[in-house]
C-alpha cells in the first residue's frame, strides 16, 4: 500500500485534466492552489500546459500572494509596463479592474488593448510565457475571454502562406498599439521601458517545437514592407487565426483561476457594459524566452 501510495504521489493521478474535445483548453482538477503544488502535481500541471495551451482550474479563492507564488512556479515574474496597474505592495501582481475605491463601476474597460486580440508584451524582447487571471468580479453579460490556438492555424495555413512567411519578422510596439486600441498614449517614461522590437512571424515553440503565428495589436508592420503592406499581411494572419474552430470562450465563474501559453495562443476580452457590470482580474504574468 505505501508503495502505490508513493506511486500515485509521484505521479501525481490525482490531479485530473479534462480536455476540451479538440484539445485546445482544459480544466484541472484535484489541486488546491492556495496551499501550493507539488512537484509531481506541478509536472502534471505543466504537462497539460503544454499538450492544451489554456488551463482553468474551478473553485481556487486564491489570495494574491498564493497566486504569485503558482505564478512563480513557471519562471520569473514580470511586472506591467503601466505601472498603476501595480499593487502597491506586491507589484508582480496586477489589477484590471473597473471597480472604483468607492466600490462603483468607474464606467471604464481598463486597459483597453484586452479587447483585441493580442498576445502578452509582444512589445518585448522577452514576451510572456504565461499569464494568469483569477477573477474576484466577473460580468454577468459579456467580459468572456477568448483565446484563439496559432499552432493549429498555423497549421492549417496554406503551404504557399507558410513559406511566405518563414523568414519575415514583425515589429511590435507598445506605443502604437496603445494608439490603435484607443487607450491613452504611451508616456515617454513607458516608450523608453518598451521601445519597439521585431520578432519572427512564424514562431518556433521552445518547449514543444511547434510553428505558431505570432501576431496580434501588439504588432505593428512587416521589417522590409512598406507599412500598409505590412499591416495587410499582419491583419490577414490574424482573421485567420481567429476563426471560430481555433477559439476556445471561457466563460467566468467567481474564483476560477485561467492560465494561458502566450508563445501559441492569442487572446482578447468580450465587450460588457463597464458602467453596468464590475469586472476585475488580479493578474501574474511570467517571463518568456526571446521568440525564435
Ligand atoms: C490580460 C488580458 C483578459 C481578461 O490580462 O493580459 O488580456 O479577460 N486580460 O481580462
Ligand atoms: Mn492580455
Amino acid at each position: 500500500m505505501a508503495n502505490a501510495a508513493a506511486t500515485l504521489a509521484e505521479t501525481a493521478e490525482h490531479v485530473t485534466v479534462s480536455a476540451h474535445a479538440n484539445g485546445f483548453a482544459a480544466e484541472i482538477g484535484g489541486v488546491n492552489l492556495s496551499q501550493g503544488v507539488s512537484d509531481s502535481e506541478f509536472a502534471r500541471i505543466h504537462q497539460a500546459f503544454l499538450d492544451h495551451k489554456v488551463l482553468v482550474f474551478r473553485d481556487q479563492p486564491l489570495e494574491d500572494a498564493a497566486h504569485q507564488a503558482f505564478g512563480a512556479r513557471f519562471g520569473t515574474l514580470d511586472g506591467h509596463i503601466n505601472k498603476s496597474t501595480r499593487q502597491k505592495n506586491m507589484p508582480n501582481v496586477q489589477i484590471f479592474s473597473n471597480v472604483g475605491s468607492d466600490g462603483k463601476t468607474t464606467g471604464v474597460h481598463p486597459e483597453k488593448g484586452t479587447l483585441v486580440w493580442h498576445t502578452d508584451k509582444s512589445y518585448t524582447a522577452t514576451p510572456s510565457l504565461t499569464t494568469m487571471l483569477r477573477s474576484p468580479a466577473i460580468a454577468k453579460e459579456g467580459g468572456d475571454t477568448l483565446f484563439a490556438d496559432t499552432a493549429r492555424a498555423y497549421d492549417a495555413l496554406p503551404e504557399a502562406t507558410k513559406t511566405r512567411i518563414s523568414s519575415l519578422r514583425a515589429v511590435h510596439d507598445w506605443a502604437r498599439s496603445r494608439i490603435k486600441s484607443g487607450e491613452r498614449p504611451a508616456t515617454e517614461e513607458e516608450m523608453a521601458a518598451a521601445p519597439p522590437v521585431d520578432h519572427p512571424i512564424a514562431r518556433t515553440h521552445p518547449e514543444t517545437g511547434r510553428q505558431t503565428i505570432y501576431v496580434g495589436n501588439h504588432s505593428s508592420h512587416v521589417v522590409g514592407m512598406t507599412v500598409p503592406e505590412g499591416e495587410t499581411l499582419l491583419a490577414e494572419l490574424e482573421v485567420h487565426a481567429t476563426q471560430q474552430q481555433f477559439i476556445y470562450r471561457h466563460k467566468w465563474r467567481v474564483n476560477d483561476v485561467l492560465m494561458w501559453d502566450n508563445r501559441c495562443t492569442l487572446h482578447c476580452v468580450e465587450p460588457y457594459d463597464a458602467a453596468k457590470e464590475k469586472r476585475a482580474v488580479h493578474r501574474v504574468v511570467v517571463k518568456g524566452d526571446k521568440p525564435v
